[in-house]
């Protein structure tokens, strides 16, 4: 095995909201229950430029997704659920752009041992990397926050689709909504989605049972109007009104919904029904066990602690290898990109550019 070397290359914010690859970033340094993972690729998610757009001070490691080859294992191995070890393939996400010694962007990445997915081996990097914040995300949203029942921990393949587990999913050909469709079909949910036209075979595929035009402006109506038992939905917009959009979509006739929104709760949807749809934020960052501060936000020790938990359902405990490798999911359809650290900043101004449709940004490392 090669030696793990003390310095690395690495994409790092700059003074001026910029971010270039730095080539003598020290190698991290994993506490007992981290494990060191050696990148072998990267997808990428909007929260990679708003970091260094926004978010991140000079000197923070860009970058969330990753997937690779361990190299340390957790030096406290028998406290960790996860039996993961070196050589293991591995794919997963950490905050990238919050710490100077923790992103993916980068030839080595440390994380916590039991928030990783063991890759099965059908399954190559670049789409191994396409689970990070995206299916972390949906499977956040949709089996925590909507308490929808998780699926079978079991069975090796898909299971019926039960009418009476209806979901939408409102812009299903986000990465976000992409994962939310196969996770919530590998749950038996009926899943509504919308998309625009040129993504509606693609949402069909990963499991969508009906899919509408997200800008045609009787969408809402039209799903409500089928639907009147429909009370759940996860938003993977959820900013320029798709959250006003996302609750008028509810049945009139439920007494309690709630829609799953990724960005801050807008006023006028909470204001459309009050007391019968419930908005709730949900952030993925909270899932990695360390409590932090995000724009005013804080997330304390105890929410952290218990998201954590319930990832590690789909991480250490198995769920996304089981489904994984039983082809109850397939990840995101993949749009390639190039390789090596300096191809990262070009493919992330696709993305904040608005050029991607219906496919996830991935790079070999
Ligand atoms: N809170 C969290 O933890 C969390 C986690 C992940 C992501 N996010 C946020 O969630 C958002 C989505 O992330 P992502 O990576 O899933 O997105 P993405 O894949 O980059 O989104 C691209 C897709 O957005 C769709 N789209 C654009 N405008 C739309 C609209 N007005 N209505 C419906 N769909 C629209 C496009 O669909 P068509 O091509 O079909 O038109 C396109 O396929 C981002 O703002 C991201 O920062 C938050």
């Amino acid at each position: 095995m090669t030696a793990i070397p003390t310095t690395m290359k690495a994409l790092v914010s700059d003074a001026d909201h910029t971010a270039s690859v730095h080539t003598d970033v020290p190698v991290p340094k994993p506490s007992p229950d981290e494990i060191l993972v050696r990148v072998e690729a990267w997808s990428l998610n909007p929260t990679d430029w708003k970091h260094i757009k926004v978010v991140a001070p000079p000197g923070q490691i860009i970058g969330c997704d990753f997937s690779g080859t361990v190299v340390a294992a957790a030096a406290a191995a028998g406290n960790q659920k996860s039996s993961v070890k070196v050589g293991d393939r591995v794919a997963g996400m950490v905050h990238g752009g919050k710490y100077t010694d923790r992103g993916s962007f980068a030839e080595y990445v440390k994380t916590d041992a039991d928030l990783v997915v063991s890759l099965p081996p059908a399954v190559d990097s670049l789409t191994g990397a396409t689970v990070g914040i995206a299916g972390y995300t949906a499977a956040q949203a949709l089996f925590q926050r909507l308490a929808l029942e998780l699926p079978s921990a079991s069975a090796t393949s898909l299971p019926a689709v039960d009418g009476a587990k209806k979901v939408l999913v409102w812009a299903g050909s986000t990465a976000v909504g992409q994962w939310a469709i196969q996770l919530a079909r590998a749950a038996g949910c009926y899943v509504v989605t919308t998309a625009s036209p040129r993504n509606h075979d693609l949402v069909r595929d990963m499991g969508a049972a009906e899919v509408y035009d997200y800008a045609d402006a009787a969408t809402p109506q039209t799903i409500a109007s089928k639907h009147p038992d429909l009370r759940l939905a996860l938003d993977c917009i959820s900013e320029r009104g798709t959250q006003s959009l996302a609750v008028r979509s509810l049945g009139a006739s439920i007494d309690s919904g709630k829609v799953v929104v990724l960005l801050k709760p807008e006023a006028d949807a909470q204001a459309l029904r009050p007391g019968v749809v419930a908005i709730e934020h949900t952030l993925i960052y909270t899932c990695l066990g360390h409590a932090f501060s995000y724009g005013k936000a804080a997330f304390g020790e105890a929410q952290v602690q218990a998201d954590k938990a319930f990832i590690e359902r789909f991480t250490a405990d198995g769920l996304f290898a089981h489904l994984w490798a039983t082809g109850q999911v397939r990840g995101n359809r993949l749009r390639r990109e190039g390789s090596g650290l300096d191809a990262l900043v070009p493919a992330l101004a696709l993305l904040e550019q608005g050029k991607v449709s219906g496919e996830k940004v991935v790079l070999s490392a």
